[in-house]
Formats: structure tokens, C-alpha cells, sequence
């Protein structure tokens, strides 16, 4: 407690380290655009597409993918099962859109060079899936593979990124994750603008997930080629795998914005592997990040816990925020972070996250936000769902060991 309390006290005597969040953005091509970020040609899309590119994304996408919890053990009976429990679960109303099969779906290409699903494990073949998903009011998605094999061995898409593109749109395909593995030789800036345009081509508004694991600095460049673009490597189950991943994006802050967004990795939330502290800490990371809200747990057989977590309308409302500001790391002292993110109509997220072994204070001043020193806006906590009332000179609350305390400022 004293030492955050005396940490407050020098920056208030300095009055510095302000967060006047807004820094250069990269230019944001109009949709249909006809030149690439890279000075790659975008071929004039036809039909023009009934959503403009870039606003696929205005906020980061939310749904559901299979990786995290299934790996390879992906089939109809489960894909359809998991869209029945994204409706009954609320999950779909909180914002959850995307079902999303990840590596493992497909086996083979035919003489024709189309790309073959798994027979035994889709036998009703991805479009009458893709219709199931659809009629339930969510949106499919696939996986594919920059290089000549999937992560899992099976067929990626070099070479055949045109036929790919029209068979997805055919099949009613939304969103396409697009890994990187196999890449060897391969320039991914040429690699995944041809996707994006093979996609364009189709004129079926896909949403494009870049998964480079930010090897060549996605950051710097993908903006125009994806809508969301995987800034780390994968993410697992543990504590040490979230702060490694959430350490990676604290200089990102600058690159997210509406129409592409840093992507840390998927949602673990629910998986087991975490504390219900921990998992709050993940999901309101992600959060406070702007980053892509894809579940990866059991939606069937989640605990309402867990439901209520993902489900959290007030936390899910920090990340859709239309001003699309990414969190940024105001202070670290230790294990003891502030992070904070300005929100549309002045607001402002911050996020105290303990890092520690013990409870401890964590504290931020009104003029770590660029208020005055005078300022007494009212505070709202958010997970624990009640406001505290107009509060001068700063906020300061207990944080447990590995979790987070969040809270709603409006000035
Ligand atoms: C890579 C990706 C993961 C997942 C697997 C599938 O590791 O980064 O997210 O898609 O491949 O094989």
C-alpha cells in the first residue's frame, strides 16, 4: 500500500507521464481500394462487395474457434452442437458470431485442385454446415495455410489461393484464418495480399485473420491486407503463457484501430488451466486490448461462472468500443500494472493488474489520464458491478494475487 501510495505522490509532483492516447496511425485504404498497402495491385473487386472492406471489422471480431480446446478433433456433430450452445448459452447475444474450424478439416485436393474436407468427419459436406451455422443468426469460418501444408500436415493454400477463395465463398464461408507454417521461401507480404485479393474477388465480405505469429512485424504492414493480424505466437493454458503474450503489446498500441487489429491469440478462458482470478486478468486483458474475443473453451459444458465471464456485457463492451484504442501500459512498478484506454464519449477503461504472488494496492491518478488535479470523475467497478460515486485525485484499490481489478472513469 505505501509504496503504490508514494509512487502516486511523485507523479502527481511531476505532473508527467500523460496518456493522450492517438498516436500517427497508418493511412487506412478505402474498401474496394485499388492499390495495397504494399503497392501491391488490388484487382477492382466485381460485384462491388456489399461491405466495404474495411468495415468488416469497425470493432475486433468476436466468435468462437476450435483450436484451443479440440485440436484436430473437430467433426459436423461438434461444430454444430458448439452453434446450438452459443444461442442457448447467451453467448451469441453478448456478441459471439464466428464459429470458426481451425486446422484439421480438410484432407486432400480432387483432380480439379479443389480443396476436400474430411469425408468421415463432415460428411454432410461444408456447405450444408455452413447453412446450419447460418440459420442459426452466426457466421462460419475455415482455416487454411499461407504455405504448402497446414500446421497439422494437411493442404494449404499456395498455388491455389483462387480456387480456395471461390470454394469458400461457394461454401457460405465468413471469416478465413490463415496460418503459416510451410512458409519456407515465402514472402508473407505477397502471400497474404494474394489471399486477401482471392478472397475480394469472390465479392462475399470475408473477414481475413493473418496468422504470422508477428514473425515479419505484421503490425507495420498488414493493415489493408487483414482484418486482424496475430501479433505472438500460440497462446496456451497458463499464467506465464498470457503474461508472455500480453507483454508483447504493449509497444502495439498504435497499429489497432477500426478495420485491422493486433490479435494476442485466442481466448483460453474456461479451459481449466487457469485460476477464475486468472482467467478474469486473460479476458480482461483482451479486452482492455482490443483484441479479437475468439473463445477456444467447451461452450456445451461451461460453468455459468465462466458463461457469466465471457458474457460480461460491460467488459464486452470495453473491447467493441468504436473508438478501437488499444490499451496502453501507463505504469509498471514490479509485478503492479496500470493499463488504460480512452473510450468514446471521454471515458476511460483502466485496468490494475496484480502480476504478483500476494495482494497488493495498486493505485492511478486523475493526472496519469491528463485530468487536472482537481478532477473528481465518477468511477464505476465494473466487475464488481457498482459505482463508487465521484472520487478526487486517484483511485487505488486491493488487487488478489493474478487478478485484475477494472474500473469505468467518466470525467
Ligand atoms: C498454428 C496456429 C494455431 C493453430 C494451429 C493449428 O500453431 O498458430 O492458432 O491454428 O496452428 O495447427
Amino acid at each position: 500500500m505505501k509504496r503504490t501510495l508514494s509512487t502516486l505522490v511523485i507523479l502527481v509532483a511531476l505532473g508527467a507521464l500523460v496518456c493522450a492516447q492517438g498516436g500517427t496511425k497508418p493511412a487506412v485504404p478505402a474498401g474496394g481500394n485499388s492499390m495495397g498497402p504494399n503497392g501491391l495491385t488490388v484487382p477492382p473487386q466485381t460485384p462491388a462487395p456489399a461491405v466495404a472492406w474495411m468495415d468488416i471489422a469497425k470493432t475486433p471480431p468476436m466468435g468462437w474457434n476450435s483450436w484451443n480446446k479440440f485440436g484436430c478433433n473437430v467433426s459436423d456433430t461438434l461444430i454444430r452442437e458448439i452453434a446450438d450452445a452459443l444461442v442457448t448459452s447467451g453467448m451469441k447475444n453478448a456478441g459471439y458470431q464466428y464459429v470458426v474450424i481451425d486446422d484439421c478439416w480438410q484432407v486432400s485436393r480432387d483432380a480439379q485442385g479443389r480443396i476436400v474436407p474430411d469425408p468421415q468427419r463432415f460428411p454432410n459436406g461444408m456447405k450444408a454446415l455452413a447453412d446450419y451455422v447460418h440459420a442459426k443468426g452466426l457466421k462460419f469460418g475455415l482455416y487454411s495455410d499461407a504455405g504448402a501444408r497446414t500446421c497439422e500436415g494437411r493442404p494449404g493454400s499456395n498455388g491455389y489461393e483462387a480456387v480456395d477463395a471461390q470454394q469458400y465463398a461457394a461454401w457460405g464461408v465468413d471469416y478465413l484464418k490463415y496460418d503459416w507454417c510451410s512458409s519456407d521461401g515465402v514472402d508473407p507480404k505477397i502471400a497474404y495480399a494474394t489471399m486477401r485479393n482471392a478472397l475480394g474477388a469472390t465479392g462475399r465480405p470475408i473477414l481475413f485473420s493473418m496468422c504470422e505469429w508477428g514473425r515479419n512485424k505484421p503490425w507495420e504492414w498488414a493493415r489493408g491486407v487483414a482484418h486482424i493480424w496475430r501479433s505472438t505466437g500460440d497462446i496456451s493454458d497458463r499464467w506465464p503463457s498470457f503474461t508472455r503474450l500480453l507483454d508483447l503489446q504493449v509497444d502495439l498500441w498504435k497499429f489497432s484501430g477500426p478495420g485491422g487489429w493486433n490479435d494476442p491469440d485466442m481466448l483460453e478462458v474456461g479451459n481449466g488451466g487457469m485460476t477464475i482470478a486468472e482467467y478474469r486478468a486473460h479476458f480482461t486483458m483482451w479486452a482492455m486490448l482490443a483484441a479479437p474475443l475468439i473463445a477456444g473453451n467447451d461452450v456445451r459444458t461451461m460453468t455459468p461462472e465462466i458463461r457469466a465471464m465471457l458474457t460480461h456485457k460491460e467488459v464486452v463492451a470495453i473491447d467493441q468500443d468504436p473508438l478501437g484504442k488499444q490499451a496502453r501500459l501507463i505504469r509498471k512498478d514490479g509485478d503492479y500494472e496500470v493499463w488504460a484506454r480512452r473510450l468514446q464519449g471521454g471515458d476511460w477503461a483502466i485496468a490494475l493488474l496484480n502480476r504478483g504472488r500476494d495482494a497488493h494496492e495498486i493505485g492511478v491518478a486523475w493526472l496519469e489520464l491528463g485530468m487536472g488535479a482537481t478532477a473528481a470523475p465518477k468511477v464505476r467497478d465494473v466487475w464488481a458491478g457498482s459505482d463508487l460515486g465521484a472520487i478526487t485525485g486517484l483511485f487505488a484499490a486491493t488487487v488478489p494475487s493474478h487478478d485484475v481489478v477494472l474500473v469505468r472513469i467518466t470525467p
